[in-house]
């Protein structure tokens, strides 16, 4: 077994909920060789405890859980920071036209390659990943992210009008492709597989019931798509479904929103949504930087929260502008400040819960990570960094770990990740055996 030493923080009661940071200031976590976590306290107590372990010292800087993106595109990587357009215009002049080129799976390869790396790098051990729309491409993403041994959940994107024509599908073929990977990756070690038509807008009701019935034909596939992100789009699928109450409907129609969908965005919603996305216990991901970067609007956390819907962070990217959760968090917390009363403050508690815990649950594994408890398989980051920089002197300064946490979150970049482990195992940086 292996005993990390360090300054863990989590937050495994919900801050939103009256729950406030864990902290563990020169800590101990006994992980065992499957890379769940066996034990933690105090250093000095756990060292005498388990002294022929081997330890691994992670003093200096602060140990997170790994973080949770509930909402990033593979084929965007490379187009990540185009400014100045709004949503439909950049869809189509910059994220399109990258999106057709992974029909070439070779390249493609390489841009899962980018992905992956650029998670790991940014201290993310969990994604909700949303594919390309072509096959071979998701398989190579799966097949990268299996290498490296993120938990990845993602799928084929489906559409079949409005985008342009290189990347519709049918709902024959969506099927049959999307069962296919569903078959081949499932379930396989950390990988899960997600039915994913890209938006209402780009989807037939025929395509969207061909969506329905893979997510019936296989057990436990989750789900994720767009909803309420940008007023333009929400009008245009106001007039695309013209018997739909509202945007939800037209995904609720075909049984889409359950405890296993992930909608991204949710911007503009109307009362009505927020009181069935809550009662269907489905999730938003909240992507502060794409809504800042796209000019979207600004998140109304307060209503979501008030209403119970479940939130979580995601980088968004190539909108978002890049993999950082650290720097998603911070725009949440402008954000929220600049709604002024009808914003929620945020602390660095609720900040680190959202990139976290929440995502953790949003994804279903709740249980599994998202915080350092016993019982919890260790992913974690250890944002450490390197002498002399600005974080390196606020963290070096700070008069508590919960101020530590808010520098973090305001300095924090993926140059200060060190290292990140999934399960035990290292999938970026490294840390030196004591
Ligand atoms: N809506 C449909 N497709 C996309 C996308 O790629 N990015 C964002 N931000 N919104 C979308
Ligand atoms: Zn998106």
């Amino acid at each position: 077994m292996t005993l990390y030493r360090g300054t863990f923080l989590d937050t495994p009661a919900d801050p939103f909920s009256g729950g406030t940071l864990r902290v563990e200031e020169d800590g101990a976590l006994l992980v065992d060789p499957a890379g769940v976590i066996r034990d933690r306290g105090g250093w000095e107590s756990r060292r005498a405890a388990y002294q022929q372990e081997e330890v691994v010292d992670l003093r200096g800087g602060l140990v997170l859980p790994g973080l949770v993106d509930t909402h990033v595109h593979f084929p965007q990587v490379r187009v990540i920071g185009a400014l100045g357009m709004p949503l439909l215009e950049w869809l189509e002049r910059c994220a399109l036209p990258e999106e057709a080129r992974l029909a070439d799976t070779g390249y493609a390869e390489g841009v899962a390659v980018d992905l992956v790396r650029g998670l790991a790098a940014a201290g993310t051990t969990t994604a909700l990943v949303f594919g390309s729309h072509f096959a071979g491409a998701v398989d190579a993403l799966f097949t990268e992210a299996d290498r490296v041994g993120l938990r990845v959940t993602s799928g084929l994107v489906v559409s079949d009008r409005v985008l342009r024509e290189d990347l519709f599908t049918t709902p024959e073929r969506a099927h049959a492709e999307g069962l296919e990977l569903a078959r081949r990756w499932h379930g396989l070690r950390r990988n899960r597989y997600a039915v994913i038509p890209r938006f209402s807008l780009s989807c037939t009701d025929a395509l969207l019931a061909s969506c329905a019935a893979l997510q019936e034909e296989v057990e436990g596939l989750w789900f994720t798509s767009h909803l309420n992100e940008n007023v333009v789009e929400v009008d245009a699928v106001r007039v695309l479904f013209e018997d739909a109450d509202h945007y939800l409907h037209t995904y609720a129609e075909h049984g889409l929103v359950g405890r296993r969908s992930v909608f991204a965005h949710n911007v503009h919603p109307t009362h009505s949504e927020l009181v069935e996305l809550s009662a269907a216990g489905a999730s938003v991901s909240h992507c502060p930087t794409s809504n800042s970067a796209l000019g979207s609007g600004l998140f109304p956390l307060r209503a979501h929260v008030e209403h119970g819907v479940r939130v979580a962070l995601g980088s968004d990217v190539g909108a978002g502008t890049g993999f950082s959760l650290f720097k998603e968090g911070l725009q949440a917390y402008f954000m929220q400040q600049l709604l002024g009363a009808e914003g929620l403050p945020l602390t660095a508690a609720h900040l680190l819960h959202l990139a976290t815990t929440a995502g953790a649950d949003a994804l279903g594994l709740g249980d599994v990570v998202g915080q350092l408890s016993v019982g919890h398989e260790f992913d974690a980051v250890w944002l450490r960094p390197a002498e002399g920089t600005t974080l390196d002197v606020a963290l070096r300064h700070a008069h508590s770990p919960e101020e530590a946490l808010a520098k973090a979150f305001a300095l924090g970049t993926t140059a200060d990740v060190r290292a990140t482990w999934v399960a035990g195992g290292v999938v970026s940086g490294g840390a030196v055996v004591a």
